[in-house]
């Protein structure tokens, strides 16, 4: 009775470990460091590949697996109000009216984007406005591994004619692009190239809140940041220096910054004790 229990936990573990390597898998940990409850919503640029959505509240973060050679986005929801179907609105980056996401977010909404592979490349991208601060930190990768995303809240300084409200009150800052859909804002026509295409005085303002941001389409590559071997804090709310130096000590992620995220535990158990009953099943044969 006990040994068949085991022969089928074998059974179960090494099926695991030879079907599914999960060191594979690059974590993103989604933090939510906002004093307001947020819904990120995740897309694969993949579409056979399932998108997600889920609350945070403040405080509280999550962690998403990606897949070996996972690409998609990553962003925020506000204002959301969506009943036990998981229908429902949002106030800003809404994907139609589900919590799930299967299509992109609506402008305005700060956006992650990830290509993960040997090398990852990320960025974030306000080429669709902005609605929260957003940075994507690399935990202990090899090569140009800056941290991407913003230093303030464009929000409190978005001007007048890019700003929009939700109930009356400043929620987002939407791109020029997005307000005035002229040639030059959106890089189409003849400025649809990187030489005609320059910073206008409308992507300077977002390029100051978030220096190493997209702030339009052909903003320098330096916004591109390529980088291997690595997990990634995808923070909310928290300024890049507060999330320069996360790292993982005794399998705990641990973020270094006056604003201090939350330390988050991963449960190794399942390798432990795979490896264990792996080792004692090759002695035993
Ligand atoms: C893990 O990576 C190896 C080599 O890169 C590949 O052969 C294997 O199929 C991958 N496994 C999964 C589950 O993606
Ligand atoms: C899992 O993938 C990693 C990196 O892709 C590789 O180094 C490791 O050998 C793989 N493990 C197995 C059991 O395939
Ligand atoms: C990544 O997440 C998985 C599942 O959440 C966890 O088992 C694994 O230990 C994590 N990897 C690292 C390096 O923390
Ligand atoms: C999309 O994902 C599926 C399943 O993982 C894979 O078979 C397919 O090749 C992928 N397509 C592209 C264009 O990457
Ligand atoms: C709400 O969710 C249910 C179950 O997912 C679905 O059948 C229904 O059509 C949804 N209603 C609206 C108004 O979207
Ligand atoms: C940006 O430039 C346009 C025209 O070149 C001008 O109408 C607008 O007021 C300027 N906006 C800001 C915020 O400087
Ligand atoms: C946090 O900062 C202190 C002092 O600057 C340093 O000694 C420590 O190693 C840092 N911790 C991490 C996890 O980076
Ligand atoms: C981060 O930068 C802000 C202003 O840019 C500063 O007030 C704050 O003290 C810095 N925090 C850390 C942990 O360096």
């Amino acid at each position: 009775m006990h040994s068949s229990i085991t022969h089928i936990i074998i059974i179960i573990l090494i099926a695991l470990a030879a079907g599914v390597n999960l060191s594979n898998c690059t974590n993103l940990t989604i933090v939510n460091n906002c004093h307001e409850t947020i819904w990120p919503g995740i897309t694969a640029t993949n579409t056979t590949l399932t998108g997600s959505g889920f609350i945070l509240k403040p405080g509280e973060s999550t962690i998403f697996s990606a897949p070996n050679g996972w690409g998609g986005r990553i962003w925020g929801r506000t204002g959301c109000d969506f009943d036990k179907n998981g229908n429902g609105t949002c106030q800003t980056g809404a994907c139609g009216t589900t919590l799930t996401c299967t299509s992109p977010g609506d402008p305005p909404a700060s956006i992650a984007e990830f290509t993960l592979g040997d090398t990852t490349f990320y960025d974030v991208s306000l080429v669709d406005g902005f609605n929260l601060p957003l940075t994507v930190t690399p935990i202990q990768g090899k090569g140009d591994c800056k941290v991407a995303g913003c230093d303030t809240d464009l929000r409190a300084n978005c001007p007048p004619e890019l700003t929009f409200r939700s109930d009356g009150k400043p929620s987002a800052c939407r791109s020029a692009c997005n307000v005035f859909d002229s040639d030059e804002y959106c890089c189409k026509g003849m400025y649809s190239n990187p030489v005609t295409c320059m910073p206008t005085n409308y992507s300077k303002i977002f390029k100051t809140a978030c220096p190493v941001a997209y702030s339009y389409a052909y903003d320098d590559p330096t916004s591109i940041i390529t980088c291997s071997t690595t997990d990634f804090v995808v923070s909310f709310c928290s300024p890049r220096n507060q999330t320069e130096q996360c790292s993982y000590h005794e399998n705990k992620l641990v973020c270094n910054g006056s604003g201090g995220l939350t330390q988050i535990t991963y449960v190794w158990a399942v390798f432990a004790i795979s490896f264990l009953i792996i080792t004692q099943t090759r002695i035993i044969s």
